[in-house]
C-alpha cells in the first residue's frame, strides 16, 4: 500500500492564490491515482468559507483516498488564535464531504479509517493539535490534551488493532522546543504515549521537510514543507512490516529535476537513535506556519 504524504495547501479565497496548490493536486491525481493521500493540516489559509469551498473542490475527487487533520491556519484566523466558528467550518465543509469518518471540532476523539490492500491493513490515525485558546502569547502553539491522548491511549491499547500498521498524522511539528509561539506543548506526553506502538507518524506546520528512523521506537516519522511549488513529497510504502520512504516527484510537467542528495528511497529502520534529533527553534516572525 502507497501513502502521499503532503502538507500546509493553504488554500485561498483568490483563485490566482491556488495555482500552485490546485496544480499539484491535478498532478497527484493524474500521477498517483492509486495513492492514499494523506495532508497534514493548514488546508486554508484563514479557515473561511471561500476558502474551505476552494479546498473541498480541489479535493472532491480524492474521496476515499484523503484523509486530512485540521492545522492552526484552518481554526484560526492567519494562524492566531482559536475560532470555534472557524473549526466547525472545517467539518461541515471539509471533514464530512470528503467523507473522514469522524469529525475534530469540539470533542477529543482521534479519527480513525482502516484502510486495507491485498495482505496491508493500516489503520490511519488523525488528531487534532489546535490548541483551543484566544491567548496572544499562545499563537501557533498546539496542544492534545489530556482527553484526547487518553482516547488515542485507548486506541493503542485494544488488542483487535494489534495487527494493523498504525500511521499517526497531525499538524503541529512535536520537535519544536521552547517556543512559545509555535511548539506543540505536550509532545512529550503524545511521544510517550504513542513510543513503541506506532509505526509511522507525519505533521507538517513548521514548512520544512525531516525525516527521522526509529526515534521514539517509530519506524518512520516525516515532517513535509508547505508542497504546493514544491518538487517533491514523500512516499511511504508499506508492505506488511517493511516501510519504505521515497521522495516522488509532484511537479506538473514532463521534465523532471534530478533527486536531491538526500532523496534516495531509505527502508525505515527498527534501531532507536539517542533521541538527540531534536530540532531548534524556528523563528521566522515573517513567515509564521
Ligand atoms: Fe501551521
Ligand atoms: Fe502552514
Amino acid at each position: 500500500m502507497k501513502l502521499l504524504h503532503i502538507s500546509d495547501l493553504h488554500f485561498h479565497r483568490d483563485l490566482q492564490n491556488n495555482i500552485a496548490a490546485d496544480e499539484l493536486l491535478g498532478t497527484i491525481s493524474q500521477r498517483y491515482p492509486k495513492h492514499t493521500l494523506i495532508i497534514t493540516g493548514d488546508i486554508s489559509d484563514d479557515g473561511t468559507p471561500w476558502q474551505f469551498e476552494n479546498a473541498f473542490r480541489a479535493l472532491e475527487s480524492f474521496v476515499g483516498r484523503v484523509f486530512i487533520a485540521p492545522g492552526n491556519h484552518d481554526f484560526g484566523s492567519a494562524g492566531n488564535f482559536y475560532s470555534q466558528e472557524r473549526a466547525l467550518r472545517f467539518d461541515q465543509m471539509l471533514s464530512n464531504p470528503l467523507r473522514q469518518g469522524g469529525t475534530f471540532t469540539g470533542d477529543t476523539t482521534p479519527v480513525v479509517n482502516f484502510v486495507r490492500d491485498g495482505n496491508d491493513q493500516v489503520m490511519l490515525i488523525a488528531l487534532d493539535t489546535n490548541l483551543e485558546t484566544e491567548h496572544p502569547f499562545d499563537f501557533a502553539c498546539g496542544e492534545l490534551g489530556v482527553s484526547q491522548l487518553a482516547a488515542l491511549n485507548t486506541i493503542l491499547c485494544n488488542p483487535a488493532n494489534a495487527t494493523y500498521t498504525k500511521v499517526l498524522f497531525f499538524h503541529h511539528h512535536p520537535f519544536i522546543h521552547n517556543d512559545p509561539f509555535m511548539e506543540l506543548k505536550d509532545a512529550e506526553e503524545l511521544m510517550r504515549t504513542i513510543y513503541g506502538r506506532v509505526d509511522v507518524v507525519l505533521f507538517g506546520h513548521k514548512h520544512v521537510v525531516g525525516e527521522w528512523h526509529g526515534l521514539c521506537r517509530t519506524k518512520l516519522i516525516l515532517a513535509s514543507d508547505d508542497s504546493p511549488d514544491k518538487d517533491w513529497a514523500k512516499e511511504i510504502d508499506i508492505q506488511g512490516k517493511t516501510i519504505t520512504v521515497t521522495p516522488v516527484w509532484i511537479r506538473p510537467g514532463a521534465s523532471r529535476p534530478s533527486a536531491p542528495a538526500s532523496a534516495r528511497a531509505s527502508k525505515a529502520s527498527a534501531s532507536i537513535k539517542s533521541g538527540k534529533e531534536r530540532e531548534v527553534n524556528v523563528r521566522d516572525a515573517a513567515a509564521r506556519p
